[in-house]
């Protein structure tokens, strides 16, 4: 069967469940491992569900070598509790996705950070974010894809009070990102699924950054 392979980690997430849908769908794909802490409630002929433990990640290194490579891991402090244990979700996991990819022989790594990456930010959050994208350049892929969506929107099983009502404010206001500020507007989290799953389809090598702004024009 023609086509081609993709790991995904993060399936279960907002971003990761709507892209896991759009890669089992897509003519492109033969193939998609998703890899996951607990089953997906998700059965499809294309699909190879693999329970991993993120701290093993060598030892399933069988599933890495494929062509497209979508990270859409992380947590929030209320859950990781600390923010060693963050750094480690955010950060560690998805830096060893790509090491182990890259040696597999993976062409393209695709991965979410945040409109606010900034490696010399004083705050944590958007200091994580910019030592990821820092690590993920190192890895040396031939293509490499950073997406920096702003806060995201979208139906979770969980209750995240401060996204919440920054969501709403947001969609009150929406009205006034316009111009340069519209990278701050919200952007759904099938938006950005949909905006990595055509990025994978583009022939062009290289390290690409999407800003917010640009995720909405390309996952419309
Ligand atoms: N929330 C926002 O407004 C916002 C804005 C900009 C950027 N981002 C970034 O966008 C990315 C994706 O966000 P999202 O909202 O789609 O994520 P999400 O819904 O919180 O999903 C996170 C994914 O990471 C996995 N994960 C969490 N802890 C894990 C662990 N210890 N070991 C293995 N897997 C673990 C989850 O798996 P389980 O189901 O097993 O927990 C889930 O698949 C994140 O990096 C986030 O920081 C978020």
């Amino acid at each position: 069967m023609e086509g081609k392979t993709a790991l995904i980690a993060g399936a279960t997430g907002l971003i990761g469940n709507e892209l896991l849908q759009l890669l089992l769908g897509a003519s492109e794909y033969k193939e998609v491992y998703a890899l996951v802490r607990s089953p997906l409630e998700i059965h499809h002929s294309k699909l190879t569900e693999v329970i991993v433990d993120f701290d093993r990640l060598d030892e399933y290194k069988q599933y890495f070598a494929v062509e497209d490579v979508f990270v859409c891991l992380g947590t929030t402090i209320k859950k990781a509790k600390t923010q060693e244990a963050m750094y480690k979700i955010d950060v560690d996991y998805p830096v060893e996705i790509g090491r182990i990819a890259k040696e597999s022989g993976a062409k393209h790594y695709l991965v979410v950070s945040a409109m606010n990456a900034d490696i010399h930010s004083k705050m944590f959050y958007p200091r994580m974010k910019g030592e990821l994208e820092e690590k993920v350049q190192k890895l040396g892929f031939e293509k490499l894809s950073i997406f920096r969506p702003s806060l995201l929107l979208g139906k979770r099983d969980e209750f995240r009070l401060g996204e919440e009502l920054a969501a709403v404010l947001m969609k009150g206001l929406k009205f006034l990102f316009v111009g340069s500020l519209r990278k701050y507007r919200a952007v759904e989290g099938k938006t950005v699924a949909k905006a990595m799953y055509k990025v994978a389809q583009e022939k062009e090598q290289g390290k690409m950054f999407f800003a917010s702004e640009e995720i909405q024009d390309i996952g419309k």
